[in-house]
């Protein structure tokens, strides 16, 4: 039989962090062992808030060398580029002729930005019509997102039978497969870690720089294992193995961080190292994007031949 199809798409906003990678990174390369899969960069997407040339390439070659890095293998994943396939902003166009304004006003990510920001961009509210775009061309069975992009899903899921309904049977609907939440990793202060709270391990981090993270880890001197050491410290040892070592170590707050970032180094370390030798050969790591983006043009140009028919544009 052959293998059910996954699709996501991941935003380039910048330097990742472990809780980007126990959070979603590490879940494409487990399911890409079961899945026929295909991950792009959403470029366009993310155009929304980086407009800076040098910038944009920065955070596009950053973003891939990160998944390479982490063990996505281009034999098993599609790995490619919303920019390099038209046909995304294409459909997004179609959709919008069919798609009412207060249908996309209900979106919980467009009245988010609403609180932040009262003039948004036309981009921005028009995010799940390009997102659905993106899902529909490749038809596939599941579509992996963290919670927030839950609705967006559910988006793409109504556009393609609003679609269906109006001129017939076009678009398989999609599933969204919600990302176990391997429960939120707690920051430095034992906040959820995260970019815009500057409380992050990042994920390439180099020996001297978690070592600086974890003295920084916020402990609480009431207790005698430190919360905030230990909720790291499980994503990295069982944690029956670890209460133990806990124990042993009681109040040793300095020992316990001390051996924290030794497992760190260990578990960060191979994939700091594979990450800069794939940055001595960028054009190598290019030519990997590129033939995923050919393979992907291939079946979204096959997908909009049969719309641009189907709502007959075509003569
Ligand atoms: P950030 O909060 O650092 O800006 P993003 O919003 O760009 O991170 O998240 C990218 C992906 O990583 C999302 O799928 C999100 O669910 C996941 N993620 C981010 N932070 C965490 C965390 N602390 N714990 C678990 N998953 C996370
Ligand atoms: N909106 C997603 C996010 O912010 C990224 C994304 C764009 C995506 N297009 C997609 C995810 C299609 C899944 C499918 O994380």
């Amino acid at each position: 039989m052959s293998k059910k199809v996954l699709l996501s798409g991941v935003k380039p906003t910048g330097l990742c962090h472990i809780g980007n990678y126990f959070g979603a990174m590490k879940q494409f390369v487990d399911l890409s062992e079961d899945y026929e899969s295909y991950i792009f960069i959403a470029d366009y997407h993310a155009l929304n808030l980086i407009q800076n040339k040098e910038e944009m390439q920065k955070a596009i070659l950053g973003i891939l060398l990160d998944y390479l890095a982490i063990g996505l293998d281009p034999k098993k994943v599609t790995i490619f580029k919303q920019s390099d396939i038209s046909e995304h902003t294409e459909l997004a166009w179609i959709f919008d002729t069919f798609t009412t304004m207060p249908y996309l006003q209900r979106a919980h990510a467009y009245k988010d930005a609403l609180v932040k920001d009262k003039e948004i961009s036309v981009g921005t509210f028009n995010y799940p019509m390009l997102m659905a775009a993106d899902i529909l061309l490749y038809s596939p069975d599941i579509v992996p997102v963290g919670q927030d992009q839950k609705q967006h899903v559910e988006y793409a899921r109504d556009t393609a039978q609003k679609f269906n309904k109006i001129f017939g049977d076009t678009f398989k609907l999609p599933e969204p497969m919600i990302m176990k939440n391997v429960a939120t990793v707690p920051g430095l202060d034992g906040k959820k870690m995260s970019k815009s709270y500057g409380n992050t391990i990042p994920l390439f981090a180099e020996y001297e720089e978690i070592k600086k993270c974890v003295m920084k880890i916020v402990t609480d001197s009431g207790n005698d294992i430190p919360e905030n050491v230990f909720a790291i410290h499980k994503l990295l040892r069982p944690e029956a193995e670890l209460k133990k070592i806990y124990e042993e170590k009681k109040g040793k707050y300095k020992e316990m961080k001390d051996l924290l970032v030794e497992d760190l180094e260990k578990f960060i370390a191979p994939m700091r190292e594979k990450r800069k030798e794939l940055e001595k050969d960028i054009p190598k790591v290019l030519a990997i994007l590129s033939e995923g983006s050919e393979k992907a043009k291939k079946i979204a140009s096959a997908k909009m031949i049969e719309v641009r028919e189907k709502i007959g544009v075509k003569i």
